[in-house]
C-alpha cells in the first residue's frame, strides 16, 4: 500500500465538511463529547470555542509507546501544556483530562452518555477498532463517532489508518451509518475523517 492513499474522487465531491475544523459546526450546542487521543489540544480548544460543550472529556496517555519517536520527556510536556491550556475550563468542570489508554478511560464512562466520540489515538487498524467497539456502546443513539485518518498506510509491517477499521465496522454493526465525510486539511496528504451516526 502506498502513502498516502488517494481519496476517491466519489468521496472527495461528496465531501460534506472542508475539514474535521468545519464540521465541528454540526454538532451540538452543550453536548457532551469526548476525544480520545488529544496530543497538544489543537482540536480540542476548536471544540471548546466551536461547539462550547458542557462536557468535553479528554484521554491521552502521553506515554511513550514502543517505536513511538516522541520522547517521554516531550510526552510530559504536552500533558502540562494541555492543563495549562484548559486550567479555567478544567476548574469549572466543563473540561475533564484523563491521562490513561483509551481503553481504561472507557470504563468510567457510562453507557449511552455521549453526543459525539472523536477516535484519534493509536492508529493501527487494531486499536482503531478496540476503540470504535469499546466507545460505540457509550454514545447515545443519534450521535456521532468522528474518526480522523480514514485511510489505510503500512509502515515497517504496521498497518495504520482507520480505514480497514472503520469499513469493518460498518458491515458488523447495523446500527452504524455513514453522516458524511471530510477533506484532509492540507493539500499535499490526504487525511480525511469519516462520521458515522448511531441508530
Ligand atoms: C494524532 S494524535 C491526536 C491529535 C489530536 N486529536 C488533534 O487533532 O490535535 C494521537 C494521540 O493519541 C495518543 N495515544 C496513542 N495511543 C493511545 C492509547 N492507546 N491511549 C491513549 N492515548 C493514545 C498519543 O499520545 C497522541 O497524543
Amino acid at each position: 500500500m502506498t502513502w498516502p492513499v488517494k481519496i476517491s474522487e466519489t468521496q472527495t465531491e461528496q465531501a460534506r465538511w472542508r475539514d474535521k475544523v468545519e464540521l465541528l459546526h454540526d454538532l451540538p450546542q452543550g453536548s457532551i463529547g469526548v476525544e480520545l487521543g488529544v496530543d497538544a489540544g489543537g482540536y480540542s480548544l476548536r471544540m471548546l470555542d466551536i461547539v462550547k460543550p458542557r462536557k468535553l472529556d479528554l484521554v491521552d496517555a502521553w506515554k511513550q509507546y514502543p517505536g513511538m519517536r516522541r520522547t517521554q520527556e516531550n510526552h510530559d510536556k504536552l500533558y502540562e501544556f494541555v492543563l495549562n491550556s484548559f486550567a479555567p475550563e478544567i476548574e469549572a468542570g466543563m473540561v475533564e483530562v484523563h491521562r490513561t489508554s483509551t481503553q481504561k478511560a472507557a470504563k468510567g464512562f457510562p453507557e449511552d452518555y455521549f453526543d459525539w466520540i472523536v477516535v484519534d489515538a493509536d492508529h493501527t487498524v487494531a486499536a482503531v477498532g478496540w476503540d470504535m467497539e469499546r466507545y460505540w456502546p457509550l454514545l447515545k443513539h443519534g450521535g456521532w463517532m468522528i474518526c480522523h485518518d480514514y485511510l489505510i498506510h503500512e509502515k515497517k509491517g504496521v498497518q495504520f489508518g482507520a480505514k480497514m477499521a472503520v469499513d469493518d465496522f460498518l458491515v458488523e454493526h447495523q446500527s452504524a451509518s455513514v453522516v458524511g465525510f471530510a477533506r484532509a486539511m492540507t493539500p499535499f496528504r490526504a487525511y480525511p475523517t469519516i462520521v458515522l451516526e448511531k441508530a
